[in-house]
């Protein structure tokens, strides 16, 4: 069976599916992998490096596809300009973030298509899905990349400095969102040495920021969990004090680093307009939930801007400005799946397995995925 891996195409992207490392252990599992020219340049890849692992290079995008079986992503294949979707055989799988939740009519396109859909963002999470997990290991990415974002914008140093001319105090920086990615950042933020806050709404965050050396703002912690460890929308009122708490706590920082996000549903508004006024300026605000909207206010996702002397960074697709580790724990995650998957040499989907039936979307045809057939009834309805 052929794995095909296309060079990506959307507007930004540097990440390749697969590495060579990973496509060499796919080799020597007993599947041919092909790779589109070029597919690995951005991340730091070269051909010849897929080739030395077992891979051969098909020189176009149509060549690439023309004998998948699988055929493995980082973005979805678009639709529109360069019609990749129409590549691809009929009856191949394709594993890549499919988006299926935000827009469950491309679920309905891959069907049409008759394409196997698995979508990387619907691993379940449990504990033997982790090592498949490319929701968390590109959050990871993006959670160490903001804390350097920050520190680049800060005109300030982030540790405590004691010199002949001088002792500089360190920087005081809030995480708000401590899950994957926020946990990363105020990781990455203590080994810069500055002193760090985290705030979130599940309870359990509270004991996780602490080892990292942080402080936890909030007392009590509130207890807004929902299901498969993801948090809740909260009600009006509490959402309102914690913006209140937020705005008095973000005069004192000099950089805030946004995380929150809850499935499926545009990011929680933290940090308002008069919460970013409050702050100091030359302070920096990185915003990474611009993607759902963004977690701040007075965020333009895609872009960085300055508002009352505040730097507000609000990038996107963060984890492919650091193509190289992040396509290789993407690739690993993709490895860890299909695995099991293909057993002598052909994709095998097991439908009683949480996972697969989780990542599955469409089959034989038909939109297979609970939840994405429940968001269609309700666009139809
Ligand atoms: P996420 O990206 O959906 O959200 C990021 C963070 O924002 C979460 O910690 C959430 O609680 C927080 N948040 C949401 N609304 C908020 C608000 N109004 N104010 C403040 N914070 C708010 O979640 P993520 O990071 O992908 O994962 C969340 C948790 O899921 C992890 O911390 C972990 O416990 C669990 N998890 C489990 C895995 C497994 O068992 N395989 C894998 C990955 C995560």
């Amino acid at each position: 069976m052929n794995i095909a891996v296309p060079k990506e195409i959307a507007p930004g992207e540097r990440r390749v599916a697969l590495t060579p490392d990973v496509a060499g252990r796919l080799v020597k599992a007993g599947t041919s992998v092909v790779v589109e020219r070029g597919a690995g340049e951005a991340a730091g890849f070269r051909d010849q490096d897929y080739t030395a692992a077992g891979a051969t290079i098909a020189p176009t995008a149509a060549e690439a596809y023309r004998a998948a079986g699988i055929v493995v992503k980082v973005q979805r294949p678009l639709a529109e300009g360069t019609d990749e979707l129409a590549l691809i055989p009929e009856g191949a799988a394709l594993v890549a973030f499919l988006q299926p939740l935000s827009d469950p009519q491309y679920a309905t396109n891959l069907a049409q298509h008759k394409i196997t859909g698995l979508a990387m963002e619907l691993i379940p999470r449990i504990s033997r899905a982790q090592s498949m997990d490319a929701l968390s290991s590109q959050a990871t990415v993006a959670g160490y990349k903001a804390v350097l974002i920050a520190a680049d914008a800060l005109p300030k140093f982030f540790p405590m400095l004691m010199t002949a001319a001088g002792t500089i105090p360190p920087a005081k920086v809030l995480v708000l969102g401590a899950g994957v990615a926020g946990l990363q950042a105020i990781a990455t933020a203590r080994r810069l040495g500055a002193v760090v806050t985290g705030f979130d709404v599940r309870a359990v965050v509270k004991e996780q920021v602490e080892s990292l050396g942080a402080t936890f703002l909030g007392s009590p912690p509130q207890d807004a969990e929902g299901s498969g460890g993801y948090a809740k929308e909260l009600a009006a009122d509490q959402q309102r004090r914690d913006q209140e708490l937020i705005a008095t706590t973000a005069a004192g920082m000099d950089v805030i680093i946004t995380t929150a996000l809850i499935p499926g549903r545009p990011a929680p508004r933290l940090i308002t307009a008069a919460a970013v006024q409050n702050m100091r300026p030359g302070s920096v605000i990185v915003d990474l939930a611009a993607e759902a909207g963004g977690n701040c206010e007075l965020s333009e996702p895609g872009s960085t801007v300055v508002k009352q002397g505040v730097t507000i960074a609000a990038p996107l697709n963060l984890a492919s400005a650091m193509p190289q580790h992040a396509s290789m724990l993407y690739a690993k995650n993709l490895l860890a799946l299909l695995t099991p998957m293909i057993k002598d040499g052909a994709l095998t989907l097991d439908m009683n397995d949480e996972i697969t039936r989780g990542v599955c979307v469409t089959r034989d045809g038909e939109v297979v995925n609970e939840a994405v057939r429940s968001r269609l009834q309700g666009v139809s309805a």
